[in-house]
């Protein structure tokens, strides 16, 4: 049984700011079970009672999870000044405390999970747990012989240490698939760097047991299926 306070319940199913869910209430155009409740403190048992705003029932829901297909021009970030950020991709979105799992550049494509489950996101991100991140790579110059190993044993890309074992798989002269276990600050340009060619396109294609949908256009999301969520949760092994 979960209980919140009332403001606090339509704010994160997105009804509103906190202060302006306070107005509403206040107003009487929320209902709680039927009746009209004034007070914003109001304490509401989530499995239980039933709310309405205006006479639209709102429907908690504790989580949320979605699978986005990236598309370049778009920020992984929950505000931005300039961009539009992926969180406004998510139309569909009910809770107000959405945030992209890490962090893909501007012009970086593929699987980003947007959710609001703080303890999946540092299962995910923390360094300790070597999430393996798979990314579809696409760059300037042939791909030198010997990259594959020089990955393998980890490369200088001006960070205290060398990288950790990443795994590289040469598709064509131009094209690789590369798996890596951390997520620095433009890690894959700046390990393709440090081989003598520049990335010109890039996509992640997998992170950790979250496979990025085929069949999901680019700038396209869903939700993530039960199953999903409980493999990526550890909970299904
Ligand atoms: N590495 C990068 O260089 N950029 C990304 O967006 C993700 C990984």
């Amino acid at each position: 049984m979960t209980k919140l306070r009332l403001d606090k319940y339509l704010a994160e199913m997105g009804c509103g700011t906190r202060s302006q869910v306070k107005t509403a209430i206040r107003k009487g155009r929320v209902k709680v079970n039927e009746e009209t409740v004034t007070s914003p403190e109001k304490k509401i048992d989530t499995g239980i009672d039933q709310v309405s705003l205006d006479d639209t029932q709102i429907v908690y829901v504790a989580m949320e999870y979605y699978m986005l297909n990236k598309p370049a021009g778009v920020v992984s970030a929950r505000e931005d000044g300039k961009y539009p950020t992926v969180l406004e991709l998510i139309d569909q979105k009910q809770r107000n405390d959405l945030f992209p799992v890490g962090r893909l550049d501007l012009d970086t494509e593929g699987l980003l999970l947007i959710t609001n489950d703080g303890a999946l996101c540092h299962e995910l991100l923390s360094p300790k747990k070597h999430v393996k991140k798979v990314y579809y790579v696409e760059v300037d110059k042939e791909i030198p012989k010997g990259a594959a190993e020089q990955f393998q044993n980890g490369v200088d890309i001006g960070e205290e240490k060398l990288t950790l074992p990443a795994q590289l798989e040469v598709l064509t002269p131009k094209t690789a698939r590369l798996t890596i276990q951390e997520g620095k600050f433009h890690q894959v340009k700046r390990m393709f760097e440090a081989i003598g060619t520049n990335v010109l396109y890039l996509k992640r294609l997998s992170m950790g047991t979250l496979v990025l949908d085929s069949s999901l256009p680019c700038g396209q999301y869903r939700p993530l299926t039960e199953m999903e969520i409980r493999i990526l949760k550890g909970e299904y092994l």
